[in-house]
Parts: structure tokens; C-alpha cells; sequence
């Protein structure tokens, strides 16, 4: 898919404008706080309903206002779409596509894949199981659309079973939850299982050219690791019923890192870390373009941070071989280290942003720059 145009209005520090964007590469630079990553994260929620820096909402609302609004003309299965969003600092949301009002955000999601490797994701590896949670689940759905509907069902039997957890006397009251439960899980693990055996070759590659002389490698685990869950259910329910809260579940599952035999996040320095994570969202990239519906719009948010010459060299090398309907979006302060992607690309759009506001830059004066 790609985005056309983009109507921000009342988000963050930006001033009210409308943007029409290249369906190929898209840079926004500027100075530090000018407003560059707020772009990017108002694209980020045409496709999310959310934001990837924040889960408050009302901390997008310009300060002096009560709601913001984006209105996007996107292309998406080979469509034109026009989609509002606005959200109001008490978390009220109206999404309008084609002006018919949109409930469930799961339809935003699998109408417009967006994707973004930002600073804050360099932190995957480190943090709890949940971010690396978010990224795999993210990415199943974009290669398989029917994963969404069973992990919600599951969601659902859980927070049921926590429920009643708080109240049961003995296991029979849950087993009758339980024998949907299980298999549902098995389920969603198995789709997730199967995405990652998908996403190793890609992953495998990119890492290889990244860093040739380190061992790393993906491994899914499950959440309930080597047992039998059915059984796992039964054998917990004491400790379940006392926390009234079930142990072994899908939301257990993790996507471990390992180099060598250790965990990718203890044994390697950051910036070896930083380019694990990079990897993996390109490889999540390339696996979309060759399995997904459609093309994802990718934004990295600020290229020249954390990486080295070299390796931010082998990024945009990765960058200009992307296919030609593949829309990309990158922040940075400065536009010297990107003019040989520039000059790779026809088809160019170049925004400068201060102090919020947006103006589109002629490319001929940024191109053939030596
Ligand atoms: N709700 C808000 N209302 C008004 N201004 C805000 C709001 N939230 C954040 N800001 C301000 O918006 C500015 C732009 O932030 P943003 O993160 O987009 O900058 P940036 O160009 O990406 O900067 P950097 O290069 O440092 O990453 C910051 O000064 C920030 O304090
Ligand atoms: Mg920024």
C-alpha cells in the first residue's frame, strides 16, 4: 500500500498542513525537536490507531487543543482510500473510511501495514518478551490475516478464565474453558512458530551482511516450553487459582535471540544489538513483500543515530534495493549522508520541518550531489 496525502491537524508540535508524499522515498529532516519523529508517528497511526512512542493518547493532542485529526488518501489492494482519524485527549476516537464510520481498529490494521524501526526499538532485545511479542504477532497478521480473530478468542478465554479462577473450587469448573483454550493456543503458536521459520532465511541473510562474523540466530519459544499444555493447565491450577491469574499462556510466548548458545542480549554489544534488531524488521520487510497482501509502508526514524558509518551505509544499501512500489519514509537532521540514496531514486520527495512547520524542498537542488 501506499500513502498519498496526510491532513495533520491539532498533533503534537505540528502546524496544520497537508502533505502529498512520494509513493517511493519520503525524507523529513530538520533540527532536533522540529518535529520530524511526530510525522512519522502520525503515519504510524494510520496503520496502528496508535502511536509506537507512547500507549497515552492525550500526549499526542497539541497541548493547546482538544483533539487532533489526520485525514489520509491512501492506496491500499490496489484501491483508493480516504481515511479520518480523529482522537480527543479523553481516548474517544471517530475513524471514518470512505465516510463510513469504522468501529474495530483490527480493520484499520489489516487495510493499512505500517511498519517502523525507530531509536525506541533498539531496546527490543534488552526489555521484556512483550515488544518482541508485538513485532512477531505484527507481522503473522500481515502474512496470515486469520491469526487476529483466534488470538483474540484466546485473549478472550483467558481473561475469562482469570475470572473465574478467583471464584472456582476445584479444576472441573475450568475444564470445559480449557478444552477451547487449548487447542486455540496450540493454534496461535503454531501460526507463530511457522512465521518465524519463515522469517529466518531473510533474517539469516541481512544479519550475515551486517555482521559477517558473528553468530546469531532466531529461535520461537513457546510459553510452555517442552510440556503438554493441557496437562500444564491441570498441574497449575493450584498456583493459577491462588494468583487467580493463568500461568502458561500464549502471552508467555517469546522470540529468544541467541548468539551462540547465549542470549543475543547478554552477550552482544549494543550496536551489535541495534543492527539484530534492524535486521529483523528488514527481514519482517522483505518476508511481507514476498508472503504479505501488500507492501507495508516502512519509516525508520532517525537513520544517523546509534549506527556507525559503515553500518548505516549497509542500511540505506539495503534501502536502495527495495522495489519500486515499496513506499519508505526516513527522518534524519542531516541530509548529507542520504544524498546517494537520493540520487538512486526517482521518484523523491524531500520535506524540511521547523519548529513544526512543513515545507516540501525542491529535489533538483538536493540531487546529483556529489
Ligand atoms: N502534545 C504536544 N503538543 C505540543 N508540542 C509537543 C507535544 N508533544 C511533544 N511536543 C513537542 O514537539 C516537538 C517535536 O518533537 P519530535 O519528537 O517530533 O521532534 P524531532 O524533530 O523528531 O526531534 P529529534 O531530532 O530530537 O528526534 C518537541 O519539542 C516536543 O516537546
Ligand atoms: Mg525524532
Amino acid at each position: 500500500m501506499h500513502i498519498q496525502s496526510l491532513s495533520i491537524e491539532n498533533f503534537r508540535n505540528l502546524q496544520p498542513t497537508r502533505l502529498h508524499f512520494s509513493p517511493q522515498l519520503n525524507i523529513i529532516y530538520g533540527n532536533n525537536a522540529a518535529g520530524k519523529t511526530s510525522i512519522l508517528e502520525s503515519l504510524y497511526i494510520l496503520g496502528h490507531g496508535r502511536s509506537f512512542r507512547t500507549s497515552r493518547h492525550n500526549k499526542l493532542v497539541n497541548h493547546d487543543h482538544d483533539s487532533f485529526t489526520l485525514f489520509a488518501e491512501l492506496t491500499a489492494h490496489g484501491s483508493g482510500h480516504k481515511l479520518g482519524i480523529q482522537r480527543f485527549r479523553n481516548n474517544d476516537v471517530h475513524m471514518r473510511l470512505n465516510q463510513e464510520p469504522l468501529s474495530k481498529l483490527s480493520d484499520l490494521v489489516s487495510l493499512a501495514p505500517v511498519q517502523v524501526l525507530a531509536p525506541e526499538h533498539y531496546e527490543l532485545l534488552t526489555k521484556g518478551s512483550s515488544g518482541r511479542r508485538k513485532m512477531l504477532d505484527w507481522g503473522v497478521f500481515h502474512v496470515e490475516h486469520s491469526f487476529l480473530k483466534r488470538w483474540q478468542d484466546c485473549q478472550r478465554l483467558i481473561l475469562q478464565r482469570n475470572k473465574l479462577l478467583k471464584t472456582s473450587k476445584s479444576y472441573r469448573e475450568l475444564a470445559v474453558w480449557d478444552s477451547q483454550l487449548v487447542p486455540l493456543s496450540i493454534k496461535v503458536n503454531q501460526y507463530r512458530e511457522d512465521y518465524c521459520q519463515l522469517l529466518q532465511p531473510f533474517f539469516n541473510s541481512i544479519i550475515k551482511s551486517f555482521l559477517p562474523d558473528v553468530d546469531v540466530s532466531l529461535h520461537f519459544y513457546q510459553g510452555w516450553q517442552g510440556h503438554d499444555l493441557e496437562q500444564l493447565l491441570i498441574e497449575q491450577y493450584p498456583k493459577d487459582a491462588k494468583h487467580g491469574y493463568t500461568h502458561s499462556t500464549i502471552q508467555k510466548a517469546d522470540l529468544k535471540i541467541m548468539s551462540g548458545k547465549r542470549l543475543a542480549a547478554d552477550y552482544l554489544s549494543r550496536g551489535q544489538q541495534k543492527l539484530v534488531t534492524t535486521a529483523l524488521k528488514l527481514a519482517q520487510l522483505s518476508l511481507a513483500q514476498e508472503r504479505g497482501q501488500q507492501y507495508p509502508v516502512f519509516l525508520l526514524d532517525d537513520i544517523g543515530a546509534e549506527l556507525d558509518q559503515e553500518h548505516q551505509q549497509m542500511l540505506l544499501d539495503f534501502l536502495a534495493q527495495q522495489p519500486s512500489s515499496q513506499q519508505i519514509f526516513i527522518t534524519c537532521v542531516h541530509l548529507d549522508p542520504l544524498k546517494s540514496l537520493i540520487n538512486r531514486y526517482n521518484n523523491v520527495r524531500l520535506f524540511h520541518v521547523e519548529h513544526g512547520a512543513v515545507t516540501v524542498i525542491d529535489t533538483a537542488s538536493e540531487k546529483n550531489v556529489q
